[in-house]
């Protein structure tokens, strides 16, 4: 079942919030700016119900989102390394708004959009046309994203766009979760797996370095159950994680992820498309949020599905390109229970 209410405005033009709600009492606030995922409601084992997804509490908060809570992000998630790439012997330069690098599709980007909405029985569909040039990237881009809960507590995306020229496409969405609930201060009591036997190491703005390696014997694998809290201090460079996991191309939907949080019986799994999938600890979380929670370092846990970092410049990466003859096409989803 859907529902809906009013958010607010952004450039004049009206913020919905709509609910999903299933029959297991499962609650999902999406609202039509930014495709935002702003609340998610699900019991843990004792049927006591929290919400695990960090957001804000009005149309102010997400106006600015420096942090991305919850966004879709787009026309192209993560970095481009030098904020710029070449299609077809043609240089394409974007913003730098992340130091040298272009960030979550640059200054504009699809998290600041008002999208079109449609509801079609159980499912919300959020459509957004974004001009040719716009964020300097080529082509007017046609974006759908179908959002679905469905009543084994699953929150299927399904997202597709087509493109009146060759450009580069990445999308993804951003929320951040604490399954203890989203004021909780850390999540360091988390487990996580993530089945990937390979990453992409990067430098230290979080550019690939082009390299595919193997997990094997290093604070990246996680392929059994890790407790997050202890393996956050193994990682190099005393950030924690922000790093992207290798899943191949095959595009079958695939089993990714799953952090468990013992203590309430919660746990999420990830599941996508998507050859990539960014695991990030919210290192630089800081930030006041829904019912004044304090969110700040460490304090969430991001599962990002999406093609790798920097995928344009780096020719041995799964391909970004979109021909205009093609339709890009992703379905990712999160899964909530208890055990
Ligand atoms: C963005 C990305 C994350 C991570 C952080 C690091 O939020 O989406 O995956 O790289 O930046 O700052």
């Amino acid at each position: 079942m859907i529902t809906s209410s009013p958010f607010g405005t952004y450039d004049g033009k009206e913020v919905i919030q709509y609910t999903l709600k299933n029959s297991q009492g499962t609650e999902i606030q999406i609202l039509n700016f930014g495709g935002i995922i702003k609340t998610i409601l699900v019991p843990d084992k004792n049927g006591k119900m929290e919400d695990i997804c960090l957001g804000y509490d009005d149309m102010k908060g997400y106006e600015t989102n420096p942090f991305y809570l919850g966004t879709l992000c787009g026309r192209f998630a993560n970095r481009i390394a030098n904020a710029s790439f070449i299609i077809d012997g043609k240089t394409y330069e974007l913003d730098k708004n992340d130091g040298q690098n272009s960030l979550h599709g640059g200054k504009g980007g699809f998290h600041k959009k008002v999208w079109t909405p449609e509801i079609d029985g159980d499912v919300l569909k959020l459509t957004y046309v974004s001009p040719d040039g716009e964020d300097k990237f080529p082509g007017e881009l046609k974006v759908t994203l179908c959002y679905q809960l469905t009543d084994d507590n699953e929150l299927v995306m399904q997202y597709s766009a087509t493109t009146s020229a060759k450009t580069v496409i990445n999308l993804t969405n951003h929320a951040y979760f604490n399954l203890a609930g989203q004021g909780a201060e850390n999540i360091f009591d988390h487990d996580v797996t993530i089945k990937a036997d390979q990453y992409t190491p990067q430098d230290s703005t979080y550019i690939p370095t082009g390299a595919i390696e193997s997990v094997e014997g290093t604070p990246f694998d996680l392929r059994t159950a890790k407790n997050i809290g202890q393996m956050i201090p193994r990682v190099p460079g005393n950030v924690g994680y922000a790093h992207n996991y290798c899943f191949g191309t095959t595009g079958d939907k695939k089993f990714m992820a799953r952090v468990e949080h013992p203590a309430s019986g919660r746990y999420l799994e990830v599941y996508s498309t998507e050859p990539g999938l960014v695991f990030y600890t919210s290192y630089y979380l800081n930030e006041t949020g829904k019912g004044g929670a304090k969110y700040q370092k460490y304090g969430a846990f991001c599962l990002e599905a999406a093609h790798y970092p920097d995928s344009p410049n780096k020719p041995n990466f799964p391909s970004t390109l979109l021909d205009p003859s093609e339709t890009y096409q992703q379905t990712t989803s999160y899964k909530f229970g208890v055990m």
